[in-house]
């Protein structure tokens, strides 16, 4: 039960008696003004539940009674929980109440309230009614209304919960069962390898077999659901997918094996709730344990699928607000409403059938049936949604019509290979037909919420999306093609793809609604997006509502962002025209403070009902196509690049920019295998590593079944290699890899982390230029790159290297400029900065002194400029810096040569003095396991024996991205052991154990002297 924590002396009771005090003092005292403060202090109660109050709510009594009242409580999105009904001093509250019961308010919950008085009825009764002038009855009254529940719906409820955290162990339990059959029942392995088949055809030829035992849980789990607590017993027979697993599931029973000895197991899950659902008469209640199921069974079961495909409930104020803009566009644009004949609807992505359904209330109950039957349609690619979508929308229709009618505009079958799909057998014939009947419509709304994720961040799990001939050709040649940035990976996101194949779909004219992740509108990777948006499309509105947790670590997922998740999210509305074409497309953004909590993102969602009520800013893209412009220096423009993709592809004599070739830090892909503080411990693990992937080859290339996929074959024991597409594609050729001990390199892992590297061809998945910068140890002593880190999530920074840096090296991609370049054995040394940037400079300058050392040093000091990083903040966090003339090149140059050096041989400064606090108890110890500041940052706890005091807090100021450098050393000199792989990886040096102590001296010291030399640096003018 839902407890209110709430106390008399609790700052929302107090400041609702502060309230009502200043609007007595202000004369307002009608209830208007009133019960604002009432208002309030629902909200707060509320937000203890994640709860909304939605203010001035329509509520449908009868077909013909719509009754307004002041406030609803909404419980988990769509169910109500309570009325409020505000009155003021004025009003005899007794009489009210009975006034508004003649009208036909319900007395399920309801709470009356004026300034002075509470009245409650609940169940049909009245419960309460007393003075609220003491907070002590306030609360009480309050509590009385929030925490009450129905009987019938408190056990239901409970059980629904119970269910919801038993479904992880439910579906294990049934894939034992089913693993253990396969073993053994010879009938339900051959049945089993049909079922398989038909999926594979149909559905995803890649699927595995885990894959299809997943979907054949889903069956056993919602037909039993359907059966028992929906009491449609009817349903495996009418949907016709339904009927085709039944005829497989039938098929496995035997005299061994039956469905419900099969399923007895897990009967006593069900039982509870098949009991409580006996008492539910409310169909919402119900289906609201269904979107539970529907999330809660993959979030909690099938984790991978979750991921790939996005499972998760949208919410009820998100789906009504594009239902209605939707509506809103037609009528205004188009002259059309979502009732008329020939507006066909499709949702590619259905879930669990929420946005249909809200269209189905939206549309007129004499045009429902004629859409319903022709024009309404949806896909959904997996089984377990797919029947609650099916159900869903049949009792939609049943509640409006009162007639059954089985919804044939739902079909199983994955929405980007539908082409593809079609020339298969889509399962059963008359699904190919729905499909095909669906691709011969002219669909004019595309509505819906696609799937989003980032992509697999581990070979190992091997849960890669899934690819698409004809939809990533599309986005191959459109989006990335017309892309300018380095790097495009976050263009195979399937929402990239909803979008790219729906702007395809609706042909010439048209609207497409998708609630989506936001990074669409502003990150770099997607100019080209934002570029074939505008043009395909007559006008774009976005509606930003925020909630990225990685560009703005003070938000929190669950609080702010609407879908409880750590991406942003925005509603997107673009829509098509055939007559009355702009020349240009008019592109609108709206947004809402970050920092709201997603239940006023809601709220706001709802009072501003659709689209027109947003307030939209009108954006003018620029050359590069960025919509957000806003924070962006146009004079950066006309500094010189630091390097482009055109030099560094050019042949020749290079020109336009300062460095000819740059490229990012190694990235290895098994981090945790290619590098260790320890050489020995390093030689060790690649070794195994390699010994693995040598005789996954051998095994590759005398496997039987030349059909196998390498996915599907390889071993995925985290202990003994790490996977990379790179890896198994080496695999698939054949090659077979030595382990080189010449190939023990040197490396920067992070600032001021020196750490053992891997670096080989096979065993790193990208080594970018490095193979020609730093080809052999010798080139260390010479050659210096700097590093910069440009990325939207954290601030701007640059470092120096002589060693070979990861991808990473600055806390996140980092981009390197060396100064030589050189062949792969060492020989043929270049310089990288171009004959041209110095004639420029020298020109410039009227130097020509000038050499192309200064000029590199030069750069290294402009980079740290607090001027630069500050006014330039935006620019940089869009493309690589650019470098403006300062008046005193000198004056900047001696400046950079002094930073590089003491950044580069930092292991060579004077340690700063700092106090030993030494722990007598404790014998003498220089072992690092993880250090620790105290809290006022004075002083570093380094081990139980030892404190390291009086450090001066201007070191914190040397800051490399989101961490100061003795950040950074606290924070990579620790003891690590992987969990996946069991690897350990220790900074303490068993031949020098004072080197952490040492290095936390010195790197104060450096700290100290740069942040000097920075704020020396001259003027940037
Ligand atoms: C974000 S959910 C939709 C949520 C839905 N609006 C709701 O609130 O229930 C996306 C759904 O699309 C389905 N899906 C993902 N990729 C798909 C594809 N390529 N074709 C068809 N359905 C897909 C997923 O299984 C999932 O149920």
């Amino acid at each position: 039960m839902a407890i209110l924590n709430l106390k008399p002396t609790h700052k929302p009771v107090k400041l609702y008696y502060q309230s009502l005090k200043k609007f007595i003092q202000l004369g307002a005292v009608n209830e208007g003004a009133v019960k604002v403060a009432f208002a309030d202090l629902l909200t707060a109660c509320c937000q203890q539940f994640n709860w909304m109050l939605v203010q001035e709510n329509s509520i449908q009594l009868t077909k013909k009674k719509l009754i307004r009242v002041d406030g609803l409580l909404v419980r988990d999105d769509t169910l109500k929980h309570g009325i409020w009904e505000a009155k003021d001093s004025e009003d005899d509250l007794a009489k009210e109440v009975q006034k508004k019961f003649k009208q036909g308010y319900p007395k399920d919950n309801i709470i009356f309230q004026s300034p002075e008085r509470v009245i409650i009825w609940q169940g049909g009764k009245q419960v309460y009614d007393g003075e609220i002038t003491k907070p002590e009855a306030l609360v009480e009254s309050l509590k009385l209304f929030f925490e009450y529940r129905p009987p019938q719906i408190e056990n239901w409820e409970k059980a629904a919960t119970e269910f919801g955290e038993r479904v992880h162990n439910l579906g294990e339990k049934l894939v034992e069962l089913i693993q253990s059959q396969r073993k053994t029942n010879k009938k339900f392995i051959a049945a089993f390898d049909g079922f398989s088949n038909i999926f594979r055809q149909s559905i995803n030829p890649n699927i595995s077999d885990a894959a299809v035992e997943e979907m054949l849980i889903q069956h056993l789990l919602t037909e039993r659901i359907f059966r028992q607590i929906f009491d449609n017993p009817d349903f495996t027979r009418r949907n016709i997918i339904a009927v085709e697993i039944e005829k497989v599931i039938n098929a496995l029973t035997s005299k061994s094996f039956s469905r419900n000895h099969f399923l007895e197991e897990v009967d006593y899950f069900y039982l509870a709730l098949e009991e409580a659902a006996k008492t539910i008469k409310d169909y919402s209640e119900k289906q609201h344990f269904l979107n539970t199921v529907y999330e809660k069974f993959f979030q909690g079961f099938a984790v991978k699928i979750a991921d790939t495909h996005g499972i998760v409930y949208t919410p009820q104020s998100i789906v009504d607000f594009m239902v209605r803009s939707v509506d809103e566009i037609l009528k205004k644009e188009f002259k059309k409403s979502l009732s008329d004949k020939g507006v066909h609807i499709l949702d590619p992505f259905v879930g669990t059938g929420n946005f249909l359904m809200r269209v189905m209330r939206e549309i007129r109950k004499t045009a429902l049936p004629d859409k319903y039957k022709d024009e309404l349609h949806c896909n959904e690619v997996m089984l377990l949604p797919y029947y609650i979508a099916a159900m869903n929308i049949e009792h939609e229709y049943l509640e409006a019509t009162k007639q059954y009618q089985p919804f044939e505009g739902i079909c199983l079958v994955d929405t980007f290979s539908v082409q593809e799909a079609l020339q298969l057998d889509l399962f059963t014939p008359e699904n190919t037909q729905r499909v095909q009947r669906q691709q011969d419509s002219e669909i004019f709304v595309v509505i819906g919420n696609p799937p989003y994720n980032m992509g697999q961040v581990n070979e190992n799990d091997n849960n890669k999306n899934r690819k698409y001939e004809e939809v990533d050709r599309r986005v191959a040649q459109t989006y990335s093609k017309d892309s300018n940035a380095a790097l495009k990976n976050k263009l195979s996101d399937p929402y990239v793809k909803a979008f790219r194949w729906a702007a395809d779909r609706i042909k010439d004219e048209g609207i497409v609604a998708f609630v989506t992740n936001n990074s669409f509108i502003d990150a770099i990777a997607f100019d080209g997006m934002r570029k074939h948006l505008a043009q395909d499309f007559d006008a774009i509105y976005v509606l930003d509502l925020g909630g990225n947790v990685r560009t703005n670590p003070k938000l929190s997922g669950t609080t702010h962002n609407v879908f409880g998740i750590k991406v942003g999210v925005s509603i997107n509305l673009l829509i098509k025209k055939k007559e009355g074409k702009k020349s240009q497309c008019q592109i609108y953004y709206g947004n809402v403070d970050e920092f709201w909590r997603k239940e006023e993102k809601y709220a706001y969602l709802e009072k501003c009902q659709h689209l027109g009520e947003v307030d939209w800013q009108e954006i003018k893209p620029d050359k590069k196509n960025t919509w957000l412009t806003a924070g962006l220096q146009a004079d950066f423009e006309t500094f010189i690049p630091m390097g482009s993709k055109e030099t560094k592809a050019a042949k020749g004599e290079a020109t336009d920019t300062i460095f000819k070739i740059y490229g990012r830090g190694v990235g290895t892909c098994r981090d945790v295998w290619a590098y260790n503080f320890n050489p020995d411990e390093l030689a060790e693990n690649i070794q195994r590593t390699i010994a693995t992937y040598n005789e996954q080859v051998r095994k590759w290339l005398d496997r039987q079944d030349k059909s196998l996929k390498v996915d599907d074959f390889v071993t995925y024991d985290d202990t003994k290699i790490s996977w990379s597409g790179d890896l198994k594609d080496h695999l698939k050729r054949g090659i077979i890899v030595e382990y080189d001990q010449n190939h023990i390199r040197q490396s920067l892992y992070r600032p001021f982390t020196k750490s053992c590297l891997y670096f080989d061809a096979r065993l790193n998945n990208r080594r970018y230029q490095f193979p020609y910068i730093f080809p052999t140890p010798e080139t260390e002593k010479e050659n210096r790159v700097i590093c910069v880190v440009n990325e939207a999530q954290i601030p701007f920074s640059s470092q120096i290297t002589n060693y070979i840096p990861c991808l990473h090296y600055g806390g996140r991609q980092t981009q390197c400029f060396p100064f030589y370049t050189y062949d792969e054995d060492g020989s043929n040394r270049q310089e990288n900065i171009t004959d041209w940037s110095l004639d420029t400079f020298r020109q410039e300058y009227q130097d020509s002194a000038i050499a192309k050392w200064d000029i590199f040093y030069y750069i290294y000091a402009v980079l740290h400029h607090p001027t630069y990083r500050e006014k330039y903040a935006d620019n940089l966090k869009r493309e690589l810096p650019r470098i403006p003339y300062a008046s005193d090149f000198h004056g900047f140059a001696n400046a950079g040569k002094r930073l590089v050096e003491i950044h580069i041989n930092y292991e060579q400064q004077p340690e700063y003095p700092l106090t030993f606090i030494e722990n007598d108890e404790v014998p003498l110890n220089w072992r690092v396991e993880k250090m620790k500041l105290s809290k006022d940052k004075t002083q570093l706890i380094y081990n139980d024996f030892l404190t390291l005091a009086n450090i001066p807090p201007k070191v914190f100021e040397y800051r490399l991205g989101n961490r100061s450098a003795l950040d950074w050393i606290i924070d990579r000199y620790q003891v690590k052991v992987d969990k996946r792989s069991d690897i350990e990886n220790d900074p303490n040096r068993l031949d020098d154990e004072q080197y952490i102590v040492r290095l936390i001296g010195q790197v104060i010291t450096v700290s100290l002297e740069t942040v000097d030399i920075v704020d020396n640096l001259p003027s940037l003018d």
